[in-house]
Protein backbone atom coordinates (compact mmCIF):
# COMPACT_ATOMS: atom_id res chain seq x y z
CA UNK A 1 0.00 0.00 0.00
CA UNK A 2 1.55 3.22 0.72
CA UNK A 3 5.53 3.16 0.82
CA UNK A 4 8.50 5.14 1.43
CA UNK A 5 9.16 8.47 -0.80
CA UNK A 6 12.82 7.35 -1.69
CA UNK A 7 11.13 4.51 -3.50
CA UNK A 8 11.79 4.15 -7.33
CA UNK A 9 9.18 5.87 -9.58
CA UNK A 10 8.50 6.00 -13.34
CA UNK A 11 5.95 8.16 -14.92
CA UNK A 12 3.13 6.77 -16.79
CA UNK A 13 0.01 8.56 -18.67
CA UNK A 14 -2.61 5.89 -18.69
CA UNK A 15 -6.75 6.84 -19.79
CA UNK A 16 -8.80 6.26 -16.87
CA UNK A 17 -12.57 6.10 -17.94
CA UNK A 18 -11.97 8.56 -20.44
CA UNK A 19 -9.98 10.80 -18.88
CA UNK A 20 -6.03 11.32 -19.54
CA UNK A 21 -3.83 10.99 -16.61
CA UNK A 22 0.04 11.80 -16.12
CA UNK A 23 1.33 10.34 -12.76
CA UNK A 24 4.85 9.48 -11.39
CA UNK A 25 4.10 6.39 -9.38
CA UNK A 26 6.28 4.20 -7.42
CA UNK A 27 7.37 1.18 -9.94
CA UNK A 28 5.83 -1.52 -7.27
CA UNK A 29 2.67 -0.44 -6.69
CA UNK A 30 0.05 -2.23 -8.14
CA UNK A 31 -3.18 -0.63 -10.42
CA UNK A 32 -5.76 -1.01 -7.44
CA UNK A 33 -3.70 1.21 -5.52
CA UNK A 34 -3.13 3.53 -7.94
CA UNK A 35 -6.74 3.30 -9.02
CA UNK A 36 -7.74 4.05 -5.23
CA UNK A 37 -5.27 6.29 -4.18
CA UNK A 38 -3.56 8.21 -7.42
CA UNK A 39 -6.77 8.44 -8.87
CA UNK A 40 -9.43 8.82 -6.16
CA UNK A 41 -11.57 6.17 -7.28
CA UNK A 42 -12.46 3.40 -4.91
CA UNK A 43 -14.82 1.35 -6.17
CA UNK A 44 -12.46 -1.59 -7.30
CA UNK A 45 -11.77 -3.49 -3.89
CA UNK A 46 -8.68 -5.52 -2.92
CA UNK A 47 -9.15 -8.95 -0.95
CA UNK A 48 -6.33 -10.95 -0.99
CA UNK A 49 -3.96 -9.52 -3.40
CA UNK A 50 -2.57 -12.50 -4.93
CA UNK A 51 -4.90 -13.01 -7.84
CA UNK A 52 -7.56 -15.04 -6.25
CA UNK A 53 -10.45 -13.38 -5.47
CA UNK A 54 -11.26 -10.92 -8.32
CA UNK A 55 -12.09 -8.22 -5.78
CA UNK A 56 -9.24 -6.07 -7.99
CA UNK A 57 -10.81 -6.64 -11.67
CA UNK A 58 -10.67 -3.94 -14.10
CA UNK A 59 -10.63 -3.52 -17.41
CA UNK A 60 -7.52 -2.49 -19.55
CA UNK A 61 -7.46 -2.05 -22.83
CA UNK A 62 -11.23 -3.43 -23.24
CA UNK A 63 -10.32 -6.82 -21.14
CA UNK A 64 -10.25 -7.83 -17.66
CA UNK A 65 -7.46 -8.22 -15.80
CA UNK A 66 -6.24 -8.62 -11.78
CA UNK A 67 -5.47 -4.93 -11.01
CA UNK A 68 -3.06 -6.57 -8.07
CA UNK A 69 -1.47 -8.16 -10.29
CA UNK A 70 -0.79 -5.72 -12.92
CA UNK A 71 1.70 -3.02 -11.72
CA UNK A 72 0.76 0.62 -12.23
CA UNK A 73 3.99 0.90 -14.52
CA UNK A 74 2.91 -1.93 -16.99
CA UNK A 75 -0.91 0.49 -17.28
CA UNK A 76 1.40 3.32 -19.05
CA UNK A 77 0.02 3.68 -22.42
CA UNK A 78 -3.26 1.95 -21.55
CA UNK A 79 -6.99 2.45 -21.13
CA UNK A 80 -8.23 1.30 -17.87
CA UNK A 81 -12.49 0.91 -17.08
CA UNK A 82 -13.38 0.20 -13.67
CA UNK A 83 -17.00 0.68 -12.06
CA UNK A 84 -17.42 4.11 -12.01
CA UNK A 85 -16.77 4.88 -14.82
CA UNK A 86 -18.97 8.02 -16.07
CA UNK A 87 -20.66 7.05 -19.45
CA UNK A 88 -21.48 2.97 -18.67
CA UNK A 89 -22.01 1.07 -21.88
CA UNK A 90 -25.21 0.23 -22.32
CA UNK A 91 -24.18 -3.23 -20.84
CA UNK A 92 -22.85 -2.28 -17.58
CA UNK A 93 -25.72 -0.29 -16.95
CA UNK A 94 -27.94 -3.12 -17.95
CA UNK A 95 -26.06 -5.31 -15.55
CA UNK A 96 -26.01 -2.00 -12.80
CA UNK A 97 -29.78 -2.37 -12.59
CA UNK A 98 -30.26 -6.32 -12.80
CA UNK A 99 -27.95 -6.62 -10.15
CA UNK A 100 -30.67 -4.43 -7.98
CA UNK A 101 -33.44 -6.37 -9.57
CA UNK A 102 -32.00 -9.59 -8.67
CA UNK A 103 -30.79 -8.78 -5.58
CA UNK A 104 -27.39 -9.76 -6.68
CA UNK A 105 -25.52 -8.18 -4.04
CA UNK A 106 -25.35 -8.03 -0.27
CA UNK A 107 -22.66 -6.00 1.24
CA UNK A 108 -21.20 -5.02 -2.17
CA UNK A 109 -17.62 -6.06 -1.61
CA UNK A 110 -17.18 -7.96 -4.72
CA UNK A 111 -19.77 -6.24 -7.02
CA UNK A 112 -17.50 -3.58 -8.94
CA UNK A 113 -15.04 -6.75 -9.94
CA UNK A 114 -18.05 -9.17 -10.34
CA UNK A 115 -19.70 -5.88 -12.78
CA UNK A 116 -16.47 -6.04 -14.69
CA UNK A 117 -16.18 -9.92 -14.94
CA UNK A 118 -19.84 -10.30 -15.86
CA UNK A 119 -19.05 -7.50 -18.50
CA UNK A 120 -17.10 -9.23 -20.14
CA UNK A 121 -19.52 -12.41 -20.79
CA UNK A 122 -22.39 -10.05 -22.10
CA UNK A 123 -19.58 -8.24 -24.40
CA UNK A 124 -17.89 -11.31 -25.62
CA UNK A 125 -19.68 -14.10 -25.02
CA UNK A 126 -23.17 -12.95 -25.77
CA UNK A 127 -24.42 -16.67 -26.40
CA UNK A 128 -23.23 -17.61 -22.90
CA UNK A 129 -25.72 -20.22 -21.30
CA UNK A 130 -26.22 -19.93 -17.34
CA UNK A 131 -23.00 -22.80 -17.16
CA UNK A 132 -20.81 -20.29 -18.91
CA UNK A 133 -21.90 -17.82 -17.35
CA UNK A 134 -20.94 -19.42 -13.68
CA UNK A 135 -17.88 -20.62 -15.41
CA UNK A 136 -17.45 -16.78 -16.50
CA UNK A 137 -17.71 -15.34 -12.86
CA UNK A 138 -15.99 -18.09 -11.01
CA UNK A 139 -12.28 -16.29 -10.78
CA UNK A 140 -14.60 -13.77 -8.44
CA UNK A 141 -15.35 -14.75 -4.82
CA UNK A 142 -18.39 -13.69 -3.31
CA UNK A 143 -19.07 -14.00 0.24
CA UNK A 144 -22.68 -13.52 0.81
CA UNK A 145 -24.96 -13.93 -2.06
CA UNK A 146 -24.24 -17.89 -2.71
CA UNK A 147 -23.81 -16.30 -6.36
CA UNK A 148 -28.07 -17.83 -7.56
CA UNK A 149 -28.92 -14.11 -8.06
CA UNK A 150 -25.56 -12.79 -9.54
CA UNK A 151 -25.93 -15.84 -12.21
CA UNK A 152 -29.66 -14.83 -12.62
CA UNK A 153 -29.05 -10.48 -13.08
CA UNK A 154 -26.40 -11.98 -15.72
CA UNK A 155 -28.33 -14.33 -17.10
CA UNK A 156 -31.41 -11.57 -17.18
CA UNK A 157 -28.97 -9.23 -19.26
CA UNK A 158 -28.10 -11.63 -21.58
CA UNK A 159 -31.64 -13.35 -22.63
CA UNK A 160 -33.00 -9.41 -22.62
CA UNK A 161 -29.89 -8.67 -24.96
CA UNK A 162 -30.96 -11.68 -27.35
CA UNK A 163 -34.27 -10.45 -27.25
CA UNK A 164 -33.27 -7.07 -28.66
CA UNK A 165 -30.91 -8.24 -31.45
CA UNK A 166 -33.38 -10.97 -32.67
CA UNK A 167 -36.07 -8.48 -32.23
CA UNK A 168 -33.64 -6.16 -34.53
CA UNK A 169 -33.28 -8.92 -36.89
CA UNK A 170 -37.00 -9.34 -37.57
CA UNK A 171 -37.94 -8.52 -40.91
CA UNK A 172 -40.73 -5.48 -40.81
FE1 LIG B 1 -6.73 -9.15 -6.73
FE2 LIG B 1 -7.84 -10.73 -4.90
S1 LIG B 1 -7.24 -8.65 -4.70
S2 LIG B 1 -7.49 -11.14 -7.02
FE1 LIG C 1 -20.70 -9.41 -0.23
FE2 LIG C 1 -20.39 -10.40 -2.69
S1 LIG C 1 -22.01 -9.14 -1.96
S2 LIG C 1 -19.00 -10.45 -1.06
Amino acid sequence: MNTPTDAPTRRVHVEVNGTPIVRDVECRKHLVDFLREDCGLKGSHLGCEHGVCGACTVRMDGHIVRGCLVLAAQADGHRIETVETPAPSPALKALQEAFVEYNALQCGYCTPGMLMAALDIVEYQPDADREQVRVGISGNYCRCTGYHAIVDAVCAVLERQRAGLAAQEVPA
